[in-house]
């Protein structure tokens, strides 16, 4: 199999993340800071030199304020839910994942908040200035992924930072597609609060994330329970990270976080991120011209990561996903890659777009075939 929908979950993962989470399991997998004996402490250690890991490529100076998450989906809620209050108003756009759209459509719909989406350019990107037209005196939160997952088109996130500290409002940065293949530094960019999930561009198993709380803000837990210590207490301890991280950590999961970052740190962010752009713009360049295709979003590569929607005329992206799986043994995603409004926007609703997404272990050559098939089956159609 030809595996080209990195940007739903990466596969395969680096060598060194199977054998540390399968040595995990086997030798270390006690409950972490519960019992005090050895393994229990050595697996405490475990998730601390995870943490120390995911905030230096975040550029996060205290660990403690990196809280770890089962996905982004999970990071997104407890950031949006921990800190928005009946009657806020919040910003977002319409390229974000569901992740964000229905956890606000949620609040908006019990009439605890209101909220205003931002319209994006034909090419797929958001003007700052639009954000700070929507600001009100009411605004507290500020919303927009640094790579939406249907266009995968790079955001202007530092100035929209930069507008989001100078009116007061707090920003959140869903990087659930650039982390791992783009530079972050939260406080370069002004990030408020930094959502990403593990499982993909960090090369870690699913069921891992993190949320970075910036110190500008506090967040109520929409978890509560067991965290290691004070037993005794009623109350949800006060502290960062322990004060969002309730209950028996993903462990094993963790362990293999560790490693996948650990793998993208010995590479280079910057060298896993110049590879998928050459996979990405061999792809442009074969179907940009092509009257049988039509490409969305910007072409430029410097502008985007490592994710192409498109459509081959003649054929819903459902058929071509079908197709390529079952005649070519290629895998990608069709339809509306769980992003509703960006394909209302981009005329694509609702069958949506076919979304190829080139990962760092793949080879020209799995371009190559997919570029083929593309063109046998597109030829059917003439
Ligand atoms: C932009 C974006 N945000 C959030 C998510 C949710 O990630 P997860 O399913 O790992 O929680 C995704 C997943 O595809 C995504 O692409």
């Amino acid at each position: 199999m030809i595996y080209l929908d990195n940007a739903a979950t990466t596969f395969p993962k680096p060598e060194n993340v199977y054998k540390a989470m399968d040595t995990f399991h086997r030798t270390l997998g006690a409950n972490p800071g519960r019992s005090g004996h050895r393994m229990a402490v050595a697996a405490e250690k475990e998730i601390e030199d995870t943490r120390s890991i995911v905030a230096k490529l975040f550029g996060i100076k205290d660990s403690r304020r990196l809280v770890l998450t089962f996905n982004a989906t999970d990071a997104i809620n407890m950031g949006i839910k921990g800190l928005l209050k009946p009657g806020d108003h919040a910003i977002t756009t319409f390229l974000e994942h569901n992740a964000v759209s229905r956890a606000l459509n949620g609040l908006e719909k019990r009439k605890m908040i209101t909220v205003t989406k931002v319209r994006n350019s034909q090419e797929g990107f958001i003007d700052p200035d639009d954000i700070k037209n929507a600001i009100t005196s009411k605004t507290r939160l500020i919303v927009v992924a640094h790579a939406p997952n249907v266009l995968g088109t790079i955001q202007p996130i530092q100035e929209i930072g930069r507008i989001a500290r100078e009116k007061e409002c707090i920003f959140m940065v869903d990087a659930a597609q650039t982390a791992g293949v783009c530079e972050i530094d939260v406080n370069e960019y002004f990030i408020d609060m930094l959502a990403f999930t593990g499982h993909k561009g960090p090369l870690g198993p699913t069921g891992t994330g993190g949320l970075y709380v910036g110190e500008r803000l506090t967040l109520d837990p929409w978890r509560e329970g067991g965290t290691g210590f004070e037993p005794a207490s009623l109350s949800q301890p006060e502290e960062l990270p322990f004060k969002l991280e309730s209950g028996t950590p993903n462990t094993v999961g963790i362990a293999g976080l560790r490693a996948g970052i650990g793998y993208i740190l010995s590479k280079g962010v910057s060298t896993i991120r110049t590879h998928e752009q050459n996979l990405t713009n061999k792809l442009i360049h074969a179907f940009r011209h092509d009257q049988r295709f039509v490409l969305y979003g910007t072409t430029d590569i410097i502008k985007k990561v490592g994710i192409i929607s498109m459509i081959v005329k003649g054929f819903k992206p459902a058929e071509i996903g079908a197709i390529l799986d079952q005649s070519f043994d290629i895998a990608v995603r069709p339809g509306l890659h769980c992003a509703p409004f960006a394909h209302q926007i981009m005329g694509t609703f609702p069958d949506g777009t076919v979304r190829i997404s080139p990962g760092c272990f793949n080879t020209e050559n799995d371009i190559d075939q997919l570029i083929t098939a593309l063109d046998t089956i597109a030829n059917e159609k003439i």
